[in-house]
């Protein structure tokens, strides 16, 4: 028996397996509308026979985009396209979810593979970014955030929920908050680049206050039956690690409380001088702790796509879901090889009857 092949329940949605692709922002799309390369590529991971696929972290406002690139969901006209991805997904057996975020300081850069650097403020394509503090990320993105005011604060949160009200309306049924990877509300969280001296600095409940609300705002308009999520840096690698981590798990506690269904654990990234130990599975222990800890389900990527060893993830309760990533850009089909590669007979949970019907034949004509 397969841990990683067994299907996972959360609220009233049923994933077919543990086996989660988690967002991957594509910096295809044109003022936050996804276009055909989407739903090609979203379906055709999704065929691919994954429980779960995550749609790339989507900007609930321009100026939170990460690159000219990045999906929207800010207004109603981006809900269409949305819309034409998550019946794909579902129609090849995934459940469809999408991240919502806002790029804070990191946002107006440019595409990975045309420098990742910040795009200045005075180009056509670059705008001013905000943060909780006007301090830099540095290391090629230099731009001093303009420090978000009460109103700013209010309004994002605004934005927030408005992108989940969209996110629902275009069909997606697992919604995942982007609290993680340097981006803004990880820079609220983290000392590095919270400086503020109101209510939304200071000490843990001061520098988790823009999480919490955003959540409550959210939870309040995503439906109480459908799993809501999110990404955050637990740590930071930056030899501080004991004191984050427990800060990190008195707020996911905190989350929980107030509604979260599931953390998917992550790096802080919020900084460039760290130590992170780059290896396979090097979060599994980490994401354990806080599944005890914080008492809720996790998920975590990260280098945990060898099969043996995601399964080994689920089978010794690190994670309850497993996110696979780059594995899934080189072979779309990532679990129907990694159920091979384990020995799970018949996968016809993953493949539709149509196809289904054909490979057991075709297996047992061989
Ligand atoms: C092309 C690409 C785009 C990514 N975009 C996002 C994103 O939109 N949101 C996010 O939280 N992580 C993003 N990530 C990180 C991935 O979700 C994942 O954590 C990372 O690829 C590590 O998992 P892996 O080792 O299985 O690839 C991205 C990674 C890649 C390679």
């Amino acid at each position: 028996m397969s841990a990683l092949f067994t299907p996972f329940k959360l609220k009233d949605v049923t994933l077919r397996n543990r086996i989660a692709v988690p967002p991957m922002c594509q910096y295809s799309a044109n003022d936050g509308f996804v276009n055909e390369w989407h739903q090609v590529h979203y379906a055709g991971i999704a065929r691919g026979g994954a429980g779960l696929v995550i749609v790339e972290a989507t900007a609930v406002s321009p100026e939170g985009r990460i690159t000219p690139g990045c999906a929207g969901l800010w207004n109603d006209a981006q809900v269409e396209g949305m819309a034409n991805i998550a019946t794909r997904i579902k129609a090849a057996g995934a459940v469809p979810g999408i991240q919502i975020g806002h790029a804070g300081r990191k946002a107006s850069a440019n595409r990975p593979w045309e420098g990742d650097d910040h795009i200045p403020s005075e180009d056509a394509y670059g705008w001013d970014t905000i943060a909780p503090s006007a301090i830099a990320y540095g290391h090629g993105l230099p731009k001093v955030p303009k420090e978000m005011t009460l109103d700013d604060i209010a309004r994002v949160k605004a934005d927030f929920v408005a992108a989940a009200k969209r996110a629902l309306d275009a069909g997606f049924e697992w919604l995942e908050l982007h609290f993680a990877h340097g981006y803004l509300a990880q820079s609220f969280f983290s000392k590095h680049s919270n400086k503020r001296t109101d209510q939304y600095g200071g000490d843990l409940a001061g520098r988790s206050r823009f999480l919490l609300e955003t959540l409550e705002a959210v939870r309040e308009v995503w439906p109480k039956n459908l799993p809501l999520t999110a990404r955050f840096g637990v740590l930071e690698y930056d030899g501080n690690d004991e004191e984050t981590l427990a800060e990190s798990i008195e707020l996911v506690r905190q989350m929980r409380e107030r509604g979260l269904d599931m953390l998917s654990v992550s790096v802080g990234f919020t900084i460039a001088e760290t130590n992170i130990p780059w290896g396979p599975a090097f979060l599994g222990d980490i994401a354990k702790r806080v599944r005890n800890e914080a008492g809720l389900p996790v998920a975590s990527a990260w280098g945990f796509d060898g099969p043996q060893l995601a399964e080994n993830a689920v089978a010794n309760e690190q994670l309850d879901l497993v996110m696979v990533g780059r594995a899934h850009l080189a072979d779309p089909h990532y679990p129907l090889q990694a159920a091979k590669e384990l020995g799970v007979d018949k996968p016809t949970w993953v493949l539709p009857a149509p196809y289904a019907h054909w490979l057991e034949r075709y297996r047992m004509a061989r």
